[in-house]
């Protein structure tokens, strides 16, 4: 199954509609492509609706895409049924951002992480919990235990030990640490780096925040209104931004912890990085979408979408004045 030279993840021009009540159109996910190679940690970032958690949830078809295709390991999930389709989506694990939510609160946590081990038949699952439970630094008596009884944090250790239970090669976790507090965050981090050089986990790690991001990711990608409007190396990213909305999320942090901390309290996402409104999904401008808020904008932005392409070597941007984006706004290395 696994030919080092086919990515572990290939997502190819992935749209995703959905419809509203009112019978508008929604363009959740707008011609997203991707891949993740093996061993590599993807961070996605972007504000509050731009199409985060439907990228995860279409990668690991709790959502059906609208178009296009993802590939792990090479093999189209539309192309498998059955047993075989079965054992693909074991490759493919999701870690959701309330640890509570997640957990069902009437089960043990032993019985929480071998869910996955009974629903694909593997034997030996108390063994293999008992394993779980060290490699996320739980200790083993915490199966006999209910989540109530345990903090944020350690529930959110329990959730990734069930992710792992079936030895995925992808992790999809989304906004993992973002309902924790920053002390916490730091711990889960550190867990997510240990486990990743220990098991050579690939990772896409959804968050808000842009600063988690770094510190986790080889590649960011930066999502707008659906689309992917850049996708770098991460130190390329923050040091030679490419898109005027990339640059303006950069210059919005950092800001100091405890406004941070405030904004989490009152449930925000991540703050408007720029003035201006961002356009109606149900009626998207027939241009760059960011172009209403952007200060590079000129006539041609509002009149035809740019393409993300190549500005350097791995490195790409969907504007049509890349070029000129890092010179007029430098951004100074947090
Ligand atoms: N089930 C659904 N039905 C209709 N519209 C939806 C549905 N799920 C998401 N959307 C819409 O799709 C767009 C993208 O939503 P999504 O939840 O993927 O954003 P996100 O980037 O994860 O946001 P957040 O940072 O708030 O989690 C939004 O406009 C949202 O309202
Ligand atoms: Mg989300």
């Amino acid at each position: 199954m696994s030919d080092e030279t086919v990515p572990l993840l290939e997502v190819r021009n992935l749209v995703k509609h959905y419809r509203e009540a009112s019978g508008a159109r929604v363009r959740a996910l707008d011609d997203v492509s991707l891949t993740v190679r093996r061993g590599e940690v993807v961070g996605i970032v972007g504000e509050s609706g731009c199409g985060k958690t439907t990228l995860g949830r279409t990668i690991m078809r709790l959502v059906e895409p609208t178009s296009g295709e993802i590939r792990v390991d090479g093999v189209d999930f539309a192309s498998l049924s059955g047993a075989k389709l079965k054992a693909a989506r074991r490759r493919v694990q999701m870690v959701f951002q309330d640890p509570f939510g997640s957990l069902n609160p009437r089960h043990k946590v032993g019985v929480i992480i071998a869910e996955p081990l009974v629903v694909h038949g593997v034997p030996g699952a108390k063994a293999r919990v008992a394993e779980l439970l060290d490699l996320v630094g739980l200790p083993g008596e915490a199966a006999g235990r209910y989540p109530h009884e345990f903090s944020g944090g350690q529930r959110q250790r329990i959730a990734i030990a069930r992710a792992l239970a079936l030895d995925p090669a992808l992790i999809i976790a989304d906004e993992p640490v973002s309902a924790l507090d920053v002390s916490i965050q730091s711990q889960i981090i550190n867990l997510i780096g240990s486990l990743r050089a220990r098991l050579g986990l690939s990772m896409i790690f959804i968050s808000h925040d842009l600063s988690v991001v770094r510190h986790v990711s080889d590649r960011v990608g930066v999502m707008y209104f659906g689309k992917l409007v850049e996708l770098a190396p991460t130190s390329a990213l923050f040091e030679r931004p490419r898109h005027p909305y990339t640059s303006a999320l950069l210059a919005s942090v950092p800001r100091p912890v405890k406004d941070v901390v405030r904004e989490k309290r009152a449930g925000a996402g991540l703050v408007a990085a720029a003035p201006g409104e961002i356009p109606d999904p149900a009626n998207p401008p027939p241009g760059c979408a960011y172009a209403a808020r952007c200060p590079l904008a000129e006539p041609r932005c509002r009149e035809a979408v740019p393409p993300l392409a190549a500005v350097e070597t791995g490195h790409e941007a969907a504007c049509w004045r890349s070029g000129e984006v890092a010179a007029r706004e430098p951004i100074t290395s947090a």
